[in-house]
């Protein structure tokens, strides 16, 4: 184990490793972007070829993919060709455990400016994302559809990655209706009505991506099954169900906001109704974690954060709430179930 004498990593290696980290994350947004890991699947090719394929600069692409070959992202050829490796797969569009949109949305347009304002935000504790682009990311979203687009996708790939693990932490059985509040596309809704053949589904969201939703939900043959509802979560959420789930919602705003959107929810359900966070539960000091750095995204993107389950519990508990189980998975992420507190007393 490491100790305060003992670097495992001697320092200079270990911010250089740092440094290089900021370097291969935009190298590998804008492999994600050109879709060169899709290009080079069937069979590898060079780097003017691919810059035929893309429109890209041959010579700057051939820097790019010589790098990300040096750590094993593409596999460079006695010929010169680029091919895949094991990790590519990740950047392919549309199989599985492809986080291509991911890599575009986390790196790119939107959240590279705004992470580029951290020095300034944590100066003041202003929202880095306001800040730079003059309004908040949902309004943000609304007037760029393309770039909406990616995003949504990238959240409906997070989620199919996670989905077995959550599927086998929630128990929706004896459900008639289940109720996604915020939830993107409906990739979840689907996996959920795929499991529950009896069950019904209701998909709230803002009217861009209620629009997006529809036509995937179509697509599955889940249309009949599913109901996908334009909204407002701060205003109304609908009646009737008998569970209610807010996936990765509640780390988009702050305390209060949040409190505002489970009292909504609360407003909604009857007596019976369940209520279904999933969220990370962030670890305590020095435990490493993904979602300690995605409570630095929030941070700069939406002016939420990430909480420890402890948080989560009084959350609930300002909004009427009481926490009645924590089930963790062998992801990061945690279902965290709360029902009207009038119930559980
Ligand atoms: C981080 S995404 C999570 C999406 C989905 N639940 C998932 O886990 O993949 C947050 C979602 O909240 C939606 N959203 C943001 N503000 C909203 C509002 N006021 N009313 C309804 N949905 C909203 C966004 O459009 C987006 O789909």
């Amino acid at each position: 184990m490491a100790t305060e004498q003992q670097p495992a990593v001697p320092p200079v290696a270990a911010l250089l490793h740092v440094l290089e980290g900021f370097w291969t994350a935009r190298a590998i947004y804008v492999a994600a972007k050109l879709g060169l890991a899709d290009l080079v699947h069937e069979s590898p090719k060079s780097a003017a070829e691919l810059a035929r394929l893309t429109g890209a600069h041959a010579g700057s692409l051939r820097r790019l993919l010589r790098a990300l070959s040096g750590i094993g992202w593409f596999h460079e050829d006695a010929e010169e060709r680029f091919g895949p490796t094991a990790v590519t797969q990740a950047l392919r569009t549309g199989v599985p455990g492809s986080l291509r949109y991911f890599a575009m949305t986390e790196l790119g347009e939107e959240h590279y400016p705004a992470w580029g304002d951290l020095l300034s935000g944590v100066k003041s504790g202003h929202l880095g994302f306001d800040h730079v682009f003059g309004m908040s990311l949902w309004e943000y979203w609304t007037r760029h559809p393309d770039q909406a687009d990616v995003f949504n996708r990238a959240m409906s790939e997070v989620t199919a990655v996670l989905e077995p693990a959550l599927l086998q932490a929630m128990d929706c059985s004896a459900c008639t209706t289940i109720v996604d509040i915020g939830g993107g596309r409906g990739t979840l809704i689907a996996s959920l009505l795929r499991t529950y053949p009896a069950a019904r589904g209701i998909v709230l969201d803002l009217p861009h991506v209620i629009e997006l939703g529809r036509e995937f939900i179509s697509a599955e043959g889940l249309i009949d099954r599913c109901t996908m509802l334009s909204g407002d979560f701060f205003q109304r959420v609908p009646e009737g169900g008998d569970v209610y789930i807010l996936k990765w919602i509640l780390h988009d705003w702050d305390d209060d906001r949040s409190v505002a959107i489970l009292e909504t929810c609360r407003r909604a359900m009857s007596p019976t109704s369940r209520l279904i966070v999933i969220e990370a539960a962030i670890p305590g000091r020095n435990e490493p974690s993904f979602h300690k750095f995605m409570d630095l995204n929030m941070f700069v993107m939406t002016g939420g954060r990430e909480r420890s389950a402890e948080e989560y519990r009084a959350l609930f508990k300002r909004a009427g709430f009481e926490l009645t189980r924590t089930t963790s998975t062998p992801t990061e992420m945690a279902v965290l179930e709360a029902v009207p507190k009038s119930v559980a007393s």
